[in-house]
Parts: structure tokens; sequence; C-alpha cells
């Protein structure tokens, strides 16, 4: 047995800590997502095309969209393409230990409550970003709907095992992330004066930033549950790094390198950077107050170690990291 194992870290305790927690996932469906009836849809920010002036609105649209730079848009079709892969994320989330047990989908339970309601809500984010990209005419939206297909085919696997302390680690950590990348696009969008994509983008971040909240809150209280499992898991998933959702979106393509070449874009242009996913680790590290907690076992007060210098050696790393100065614009037309 591992170091690392044998101080508790079971997932059947884990299983244990995360039902403890079932009433406070169900309280942050009320009160942290929005009910259906009250939350914002796509068609608030896109023209309605039962209007008479709907062709007008279409052409204003196009007009602003036509100021914004080809690496802003193909930034912002990356990030469309990784919210259309939602498939992917629900089934990931649904995989993961302790969240539906009972395999019944209409079941009470909070996680189970938790899960439909977030993948409602993030629904919408594909489907705006979706629309409007299509609608600007700056895609090529056949190529566009290749990559989501493949991406969907291929899945993803964000190497937390199933096991639910990492995948809330994961999730906090990755809803942090897009939100970052929205607000980005968002004030890029409105340096190039497309106000009503500013718009979009700010208010995808929102639901992010609530996604977030969320989630962090649960991670928060499984710290005080137990400190130990989760100080481990939380190294755990730090040592394999934060897979980002979208990174299979070329592989088995014709372009297996689209990834990559997206997210140089998104380093390049400041949408999402190694600087974002240092200071993420800092937060994190900061709110679940990793480096005061006290108490620990040896391989925990161990893990305790590494998290506390982590963001740091990042910092560093993203320092060092150079900008790439060649590169190449996917989905355009
Ligand atoms: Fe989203
Ligand atoms: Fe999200």
């Amino acid at each position: 047995m591992k170091e690392s194992e044998d101080i508790n870290y079971t997932l059947e305790k884990n299983l244990e800590v995360i039902s403890q927690l079932n009433e406070m996932v169900d309280d942050a469906v009320d009160n942290i997502l929005v009910d259906p009836d009250e939350c914002w849809q796509p068609t608030d920010f896109l023209p309605d095309m039962a209007e008479s002036d709907a062709f007008d609105e279409i052409r204003k649209l196009q007009e602003r969209a036509a100021g914004i730079p080809d690496t802003v848009i193909t930034s912002l079709i990356g990030n469309m393409i990784t919210e259309e892969a939602l498939p992917s994320y629900q089934t990931y989330f649904n995989l993961v230990e302790g969240i539906n047990p009972e395999g019944n989908l209409l079941s009470p339970s909070g996680w189970v409550k938790w899960s439909k309601a977030w993948t409602a809500e993030e629904n919408r984010h594909g489907d705006l970003l979706n629309k409007y990209l299509y609608l600007s005419g700056r895609a090529d939206m056949r190529k566009v709907e290749q990559t989501i297909h493949r991406l969907i085919y291929n899945g993803f696997d964000p190497k937390s095992e199933k096991d639910p302390f990492q995948a809330i680690i994961y999730t906090s950590f990755q809803e942090r992330a897009t939100k970052v990348s929205h607000v980005n696009t968002g004030k890029l969008a409105d340096k190039a004066g497309d106000h009503v994509l500013a718009r979009i983008c700010k208010t995808i971040a929102g639901d992010e930033s609530r996604h977030e909240r969320a989630y962090k809150s649960f991670m928060s209280r499984i710290f005080e549950i137990d400190p130990n499992g989760a100080m481990l898991a939380f190294e755990k998933m730090m040592r394999k790094q934060i897979v980002m959702p979208a990174v299979l979106m070329g592989k088995g393509g014709d372009n297996p390198t689209l990834f990559d070449q997206f997210s140089a874009i998104t380093q390049k242009i400041g949408v999402y950077t190694g600087w974002d996913y240092a200071r993420i680790i800092d937060h994190l590290v900061k709110l679940w107050k990793i480096e005061t907690i006290t108490g620990l076992d040896g391989a925990a007060a161990k893990a305790q170690d590494y998290l506390s210098g982590l963001s740091s050696r990042y910092m560093r790393l993203a320092d060092r990291m150079k900008t790439p100065d060649e590169i190449s614009l996917a989905w355009l037309k």
C-alpha cells in the first residue's frame, strides 16, 4: 500500500463525507442556482427572428462582429466548442462515485438535483455562443460543428478517478478557469466595440462564477469534515494537473494539434494563460486555508507542503513560458 493510502484515503470514506453534504448541495440548488423561469436565456441577447426587423438586427450584429480581431474570434470559437461538449461533462459528473448511487435521474437527492440544475444552466452557454457565432458570419460553422462532434465523440478524462473529492476540486478549478476565459473575452469584445458580445461573455461568466462559488463551498465543507482526505485529494489532483475539458478536440481528426493551437491563442491574447493557472491555484490554496490547517497526518502534512509552494512554482513556470510568435487560426471564414 502506498503511504498516501494508509491514512484513511479511501473512496469509501470519501463517499460517506459526500453523503453528509447532501443537504448543503440541495440548498445550493435553491440558493445559488437560478430557477428556470427566472434565468436569462440565449434569446435575450440575439435578434428575434419572428420580428420584421430581424434582418436589420442580424446586419447590425455582423457589423459589430466585423471589428473583432481574428484571434479573439478563434478563441471565442474554442470557448464555444468547449461549452458545447456539455454532454461529456454531464456524463463525467454523473459517473463520479456518490453523485447518483441509485442510478435514478428523478431521485430527490441533493446531488442528483444539483447535477441536473447545473447541466441545465451550462446548456445555455454553448447554445448562446453558437447562435451568436453562426449569425456573426465570422466562423466556418461546418468546421466548428465537426470539431464539436469530434470532441463529444472523444470525451474527456479529468483524471479524478471517480473520486468525489478530486472531482469537486477539479470542478472548482475549472469553473473559475472558464469564468476567467469568458471575462477576458468580454473585455476584448468591449475593446473591439462589440458591446453585445461583451455583455454575452460577462453574463456567461456570471453563471460560471456562481457555479465556482458552489463547488468551492462544497470543498470547503469537505476540508472541515476530513482535512486529511481533502488535502490528499487536492495534492493528487494538482500533481496530475488540471486537464482542459476540450483537450481532445483534435484527436483522431485531420488536425490533431487543434487544441494546442487554440490554447496558444488564448495564451497569446491573454484570455487564459499560464499565469491564470498559477493564480487559480493560489486562490484555492488561500481559500481552503491550506497553509494553516493544523493537526494533519504524515502524508497529508507532506501534501500540505507541496500545495503551499505550488502557485509560486507555476508562476515561475508561466514567467518562463514563451508566448508563441506564430499562431494558426482555425475555424475562420
Ligand atoms: Fe459554461
Ligand atoms: Fe461552467
